[in-house]
Formats: C-alpha cells, sequence, structure tokens
C-alpha cells in the first residue's frame, strides 16, 4: 500500500522509524512519503495560512495551497484521500479495515485552526476524526489511522493476533492476560490459566472477554457516536 502525508511538521512522522511500521517499511508492505505543505506555496516567504472570513484569532490553511499539493502528489487522483479533522465521523476499527483495501490513501494533516472549507470539498474523499476531542493538528490523528491500517495490510502483523483482539467481533474487547512470575504484589494468574486444560481456558477467555465488554460499555468509555 502507498500513503501518501501531507503536513506542515513533516519531522514529527519519525515515529514510523521505529517497530512495526518501520520493519513494514523495510519490507515493501508499506510506501509511506511524507510531503511538506510549505513546499506547494507560491508565497515567498512559504506562507500557508490567512486569516478567518469569520473573524477569531486562528489562522486558515488556504485552500490554494492546499489544492496544489494535493493536485502535484496525486494528479490522476489515483489515492483516496482523506483529511483528518475533529469536525467529522469517529474513526473505528471497521473504518481501519475498510481503508486497508485502498491500494494508495493520501492523508492531510490541518493545523491552526483549520483548513478552507473549499480544499475539503473539491479535493477530498471523506474527512475522519479520531475522537471526540481536540488536538493541536491533524499530525497525531494521522499517525493514528496510518498504524491502525498498517496493521491490516497482509504481512504486517501475524493474522492469528488480529482474529483475537479487541474489536475483531464487533464491539467485543479483549480478555485479561498474563505473564510471569505467577505472583506479583499479591496478585496471583488466574487458576485456570495454569491448569493446562484448554476447553476450560477458552470457555474463560470467552467468559472474561463479555465481562471486560460490559464493564468498558458501563463507564462509558467504549461509547461510539
Ligand atoms: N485534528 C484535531 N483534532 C482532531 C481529531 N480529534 N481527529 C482528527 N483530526 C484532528
Amino acid at each position: 500500500m502507498r500513503i501518501d502525508i501531507i503536513t506542515l511538521f513533516p519531522k514529527s512522522f519519525s515515529v514510523f522509524d521505529e517497530s512495526i511500521i518501520s520493519r513494514a517499511r523495510k519490507n515493501g508492505l508499506i510506501d509511506i512519503n511524507i510531503f511538506d505543505l510549505r513546499d506547494y506555496t507560491k508565497d515567498k516567504h512559504k506562507k500557508v495560512d490567512d486569516y478567518n472570513f469569520s473573524g477569531g484569532a486562528g489562522l486558515l490553511i488556504r485552500a490554494d495551497v492546499v489544492y496544489d499539493a494535493v493536485s502535484a502528489i496525486d494528479p490522476e487522483h489515483k489515492a483516496h484521500r482523506i483529511f483528518l479533522t475533529p469536525s467529522a465521523p469517529i474513526f473505528n476499527q471497521q473504518k481501519v479495515q475498510e481503508l486497508a483495501k485502498f491500494e494508495r490513501i493520501l492523508l492531510l494533516c490541518g493545523h491552526y485552526e483549520g483548513v478552507d472549507q473549499r480544499a475539503i470539498d473539491l479535493c477530498f474523499d471523506e474527512v475522519v476524526s479520531i475522537g471526540k476531542f481536540v488536538l493541536t493538528g491533524g499530525e497525531i490523528a494521522c499517525m493514528a489511522v496510518v498504524d491502525a491500517v498498517a496493521r491490516y495490510i497482509d504481512g504486517v502483523i501475524a493474522p492469528e493476533s488480529l482474529k483475537n483482539e479487541s474489536y475483531a467481533n464487533g464491539d467485543e474487547l479483549e480478555y485479561p492476560q498474563f505473564t510471569r512470575p505467577r505472583e506479583f504484589m499479591g496478585l496471583t494468574v488466574p487458576e485456570v490459566l495454569l491448569s493446562g486444560n484448554h476447553a476450560e481456558i477458552e470457555k474463560w477467555k470467552r467468559e472474561q472477554s463479555a465481562v471486560m465488554t460490559q464493564k468498558v460499555a458501563m463507564t462509558g468509555k467504549g461509547e461510539e457516536v
């Protein structure tokens, strides 16, 4: 999969040089390209933003700069184009799987007060928010989306891991897990996990998944819009 990211802060994407994503890049499974939005402005001071016609203190990223960047990077509109903004439907695991099917995606990170709406209307296929809160920019949201999507690219993660995790089956959450030592600070590993009885262990996992799912739903943390 090819992933193009347009941002005002290219250095923040060094996170993709670590761990699983870095390995997937080295193995040629994902091709991540970071583009600096400032490279597409015609302004001699590389200014990308301007005042907001609706008033207020913040500056907005100009439509022409975004349009020129997107047109240069994806001239034939081959990529599925996503704009990251809090004013959008909330991202979830179903969307992760949907996005992972595209051969190419392009993401634009907003910053400052946002982006001129005409750029969004003209250039983007979809808007995505990673949650009901506002970040200083779309970079962290973009990293979350790319990381989650990359896990679904063939070869990046063992297929088994994708089956046994939270949200693999609807809203069901994963059961609690334990490693050595068997006792830590007075807390012990549940006896059934040490029993070697696979049928009982499977039953325990299903039950604990249901308990976890219920617990999170009741505290409202699993709420979705
Ligand atoms: N930019 C700022 N806040 C955001 C959010 N919650 N999701 C996506 N992009 C954002």
